[in-house]
């Protein structure tokens, strides 16, 4: 068989589904993993692309296999089996070859990882690749990192694999070294954050309204046909009318309210504060996922205090609920573009923000209709905060009173709207031109003479207080 065009390392979920898809769009690939039994059943299962696929038994016959200069991609577990592969291989390949990480990794062990890579004259790219399984398999959404002229040499199959909005391949570089890998992780966040705020819709329909999940679903079948149309709203719309086959209740009745995650969500909160560029809609999402695991202490809670949700006023419609969730989701990706200007400037990355709301448009799990107005707005003028942007103020000037009447009827009634609420939060801080600041001022030159500036220029930075008067 010809030379494979490039090589994929681990046959897991993604990594099989990627091999698939790339073998799909004419490429010849050269495929690996640990257990060789997986890699025959992989090619045993491909069907008429195993015409374009090589089977490799060893990392040494992997190699081997791939015309140079070779690009490998690498789709193992985040953290150190990223290290030990790239360990294994290096020895193997040539000055000119490519190791390309494509798994969730965090982008500080992206940075380390490049680094290395230039100390030895090699190029590494980091790459997130969002889409899950069915996205990997026919077009997931792509973000490269990494030296330019690397990304060049892969672009034409990670376009060719990748997700098309209307022609346009979402596979795009987004700066050198852990840039790929960092706008993954703030996509990662925001997937969290607006998988939340559905959440807490749907309990105020649940609690607060009596809907069953049956009623629920024709709910978020026709939000997906406005303004928030989207893979997520869409999903949440089928989750909503399944059954479970086992008891022929509703799915969602039987499923237990404990969240599981890998951490890609809190990776986003944490760099934020790093950042000082905060994103309390993700941050809210991480809490409430963290809260949800401890069932026993908010069992107890219930017990001692009663049942939090209580039925809603009846003035608050599914409206108000749609309303609050536009506002909402709004909020959320503005802090989260944000934070994604404040990681490009301090680490000089140039990451070009219009192109991450494209390349978000299509194959990933964050996928709307609304990011491509964001990216109209970005394009425009990537430099000014989303809320600015006349779509969006438009949006907002209709919405936010709907987020404002859910926000506090929920509050009234026992119902945690974690995501929401911060947004809200957080949008009234956007538009209070004088803050409360001054009163932390005033307090941090009392006890600790931090000193202060004044409205009217003068040059006095202290108070009357104490040693300082
Ligand atoms: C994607 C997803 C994916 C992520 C899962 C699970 O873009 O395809 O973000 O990369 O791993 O959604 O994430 P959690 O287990 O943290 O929820």
């Amino acid at each position: 068989m010809a030379l494979a065009e490039i090589g994929l390392v681990g046959l897991g979920v993604m990594g099989a589904a990627l091999a698939l898809n790339i073998a799909e769009k004419g490429h010849r690939i050269a495929v690996w993993n640990r257990s060789f039994d997986v890699t025959e059943k992989f090619a045993a299962g491909a069907g008429e692309l195993a015409a374009r696929i090589t089977a490799t038994q060893g990392l040494k016959d992997l190699v081997a296999a791939i015309a140079e200069p070779r690009a490998i991609i690498l789709m193992v577990p985040a953290g150190e089996p990223v290290d030990e592969m790239i360990a294994a291989l290096r020895p193997l390949l040539g000055q000119n070859d490519l190791i390309i990480d494509a798994g969730n990794a965090n982008f500080h062990d992206t940075e380390r990882r490049s680094a290395e890579a230039e100390a030895k004259g090699v190029p590494f790219i980091g790459m997130g690749v969002s889409g899950g399984e069915e996205g990997a398999r026919h077009g997931p959404a792509i973000m490269g990192g990494g030296p330019r002229e690397a990304w060049n040499r892969v672009a034409p199959i990670m376009e060719a694999i990748a997700a098309k909005h209307e022609g346009t391949p979402c596979a795009t570089w987004m700066g050198p070294a852990g840039a790929g890998h960092f706008v993954k992780t703030v996509h990662n966040g925001i997937e969290y954050a607006d998988m939340q705020m559905i959440a807490e819709a749907y309990g105020l329909m649940r609690d607060g309204m009596g809907l069953s999940a049956a009623e629920i679903a024709p709910v978020f079948e026709a939000w997906n046909k406005g303004a928030l149309r989207s893979y997520l709203i869409e999903i949440s719309g089928k989750v909503a009318r399944a059954t479970d086959p086992a008891t022929g209740a509703a799915m969602l009745d039987v499923i237990l309210d404990a969240a599981g995650q890998k951490g890609t969500g809190r990776w986003t909160a944490i760099e934020a504060q790093h950042l000082a560029a905060p994103v309390p809609v993700i941050e809210a999402a991480v809490m409430a996922r963290n809260v949800s695991s401890r069932l026993e202490e908010r069992r107890a809670g219930e017990a001692v205090f009663g049942a939090g949700p209580q039925p809603l006023n009846d003035a608050l419609s599914l409206a108000d609920i749609e309303g609050a969730l536009i506002a909402g989701k709004i909020l959320c990706y503005a802090q989260g573009f944000t934070m994604l200007d404040a990681a490009s400037k301090t680490y000089g990355w140039g990451v070009p923000l219009p192109e991450c709301a494209k390349v978000w448009r299509e194959g990933c799990i964050i996928r709307s209709d609304m990011l491509d107005h964001m990216a109209q707005a970005l394009t425009e003028d990537p430099a000014r905060n989303l809320i600015l942007a006349p779509t969006f103020t438009a949006l907002l000037k209709q919405h936010h009173e709907a987020l404002r009447r859910v926000v506090a009827n929920a509050a009234l009634k026992g119902h945690s709207l974690p995501a929401l609420s911060s947004g809200l939060a957080w949008f009234d801080l956007m538009r209070t031109a004088r803050g409360t600041a001054n009163m932390l001022q005033a307090q941090r030159d009392f006890f600790g003479a931090h000193g202060f500036d004044r409205l009217d220029g003068k040059p006095i930075h202290h108070g009357p207080w104490g040693n300082h008067a």
